[in-house]
């Protein structure tokens, strides 16, 4: 089954548990949390995410766009993430795989992510350990930007990797996701799709996620 990750990066911050509560119908709740130097935005840390842990029970999916994310994956774990993604462009090879190390310890999934820049084979040292590989399909930054159709090529090696080597990890595929667009990620071999703007964006909530869903059938 496809899961349906909305992105809390599109919800209104200031009646937050509201929102969250609009989308418990999905099955993860995708958190970006961006750094102002790894991605030229800052939205939110880790206060927000120990008090987003205690108004829900849903799976959180802890996408971390921050620089050297190693120093800040115990604390995040702690916070209540129950998935931690840190981006490959992040942070040398050998302190990626310590912050794969952490979460291990701290007893989070593990999640690496790329951005469009980056080739399906940066996954390679990493996927058998891996409970999921994030793909972006825009430039992390606002939510809201066009998708990338060029990222599906991406979206395919990554499948084609995961079966080779670790089946059992998730293929998430994040930015630009709408019901005209899911279909083209799923069938490319994505089983989590984030979506900020298409489930926030629309009046009725509950009913994009089900159009998202029914784009799919
Ligand atoms: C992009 C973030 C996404 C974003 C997706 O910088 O990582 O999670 O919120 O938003 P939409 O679905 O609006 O592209
Ligand atoms: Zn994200």
């Amino acid at each position: 089954m496809v899961k349906i990750a909305p992105s809390i990066l599109s919800a209104d911050f200031v009646n937050l548990e509201r929102d969250i509560r609009a989308v418990s119908c999905a099955d993860y709740l995708h958190v970006d949390v961006m750094d102002g130097a790894f991605v030229p935005n800052i939205t939110i840390g880790i206060p927000v995410v120990k008090s987003i842990r205690k108004c829900t029970d849903m799976f959180l999916d802890v996408h971390l766009m921050v620089e050297k994310p190693a120093r800040y994956v115990e604390a995040f774990a702690k916070a209540g993430a129950d998935l931690l993604s840190v981006h490959l462009e992040a942070d040398h090879p050998a302190r990626i795989a310590e912050a794969l190390d952490i979460m291990g310890d701290c007893g989070v999934k593990k999640a690496v992510a790329l951005r469009p820049i980056t080739k399906a084979e940066a996954v390679l040292p990493y996927i058998e350990q891996l409970d999921l590989v994030l793909v972006m399909t825009v430039e992390p930054r606002f939510g809201g930007p066009a998708f990338m159709e060029g990222q599906l090529e991406t979206v395919r090696q990554v499948r084609a990797i995961i079966e080779r080597y670790n089946p059992a990890c998730e293929l998430e595929v994040d930015g630009g996701v709408a019901p005209d667009t899911a279909p083209l990620v799923v069938e490319a071999g994505a089983n989590v799709l984030v979506a900020g703007s298409a489930v926030y964006g629309a009046a009725d909530i509950p009913g994009a996620i089900a159009a998202l869903r029914g784009a799919l059938r």
